[in-house]
């Protein structure tokens, strides 16, 4: 039988449970993860768990043009829990949001030569038919203010040059652009890098 499309290896899948367990048992989440933050009565911020992959990559696949192999959402899952977010309908469970990030160490982005801790925005997207309504927003507040929390000295993300909904929700955040990095995408397009000290 092939593996469907969001086929998760067996050993993946009780590590991740394992490790998910293990955050539980230290009251770091709750029964279906914790919440960080009440968008409003309808729409909570909490952290991912390992049976939102499934639906987080896909909204990945209808929002984004990058799309990555389930592995990549599971390391990231793995590595930065406090990073990985979703935005779920307090009535169904649903997922309706979803950011994700990593934690990197090197060089400031503006230039410098010490050595800094930045929060990289891997990926952001929202379902369509809840654009608009300040989901995009919280998830990234929420996980700012997790990066602010633990010290993290900038965050960065890369954009496409015409991602104007998107460049304007980073901006009013307080990002500001630093370079555009020419066919940053596969399909030629160009990226802007934009970055935000926290520290
Ligand atoms: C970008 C994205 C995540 C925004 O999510 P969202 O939930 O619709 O955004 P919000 O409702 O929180 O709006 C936040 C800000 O985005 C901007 N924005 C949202 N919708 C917009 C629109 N239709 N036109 C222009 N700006 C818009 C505004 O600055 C808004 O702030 P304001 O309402 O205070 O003015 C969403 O449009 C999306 O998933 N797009 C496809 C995937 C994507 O492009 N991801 C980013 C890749 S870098």
């Amino acid at each position: 039988m092939l593996p469907s499309l969001f086929y998760v290896p067996r050993s993946l899948k009780t590590r991740l449970k394992r490790k998910h367990n293990s955050f539980k048992e230290a009251g770091v989440l709750g029964k279906h993860g914790k919440m960080v933050a009440a968008l409003t009565d309808e729409v909570v911020i909490k952290h991912a768990e390992p049976e939102h992959l499934p639906s987080i990559i896909e909204i990945n696949r209808l929002e984004l043009p990058e799309n990555y192999p389930p592995s990549f959402f599971m390391d990231l899952l793995e590595r930065f829990p406090n990073y990985f977010l979703v935005a779920v309908l307090t009535k169904t469970g649903e997922v309706v949001g979803y950011v994700m990030c990593r934690i990197e160490t090197g060089f400031p982005s503006e230039g410098g030569f010490t050595i800094v801790r930045k929060g990289h925005v891997v990926s952001l997207a929202v379902k369509k038919q809840f654009h608009g309504k300040g989901i995009g927003k919280t998830l990234m507040t929420s996980v700012l203010d997790e990066m602010i929390r633990n010290s993290i000295d900038e965050s960065f993300l890369e954009v496409r040059v015409n991602n104007e909904k998107a460049i304007r929700l980073y901006k009013a955040l307080g990002y500001h652009v630093v370079r555009e990095i020419p066919h940053y995408y596969l399909d030629g397009t160009s990226g802007l890098l934009m970055v935000k000290k926290l520290r």
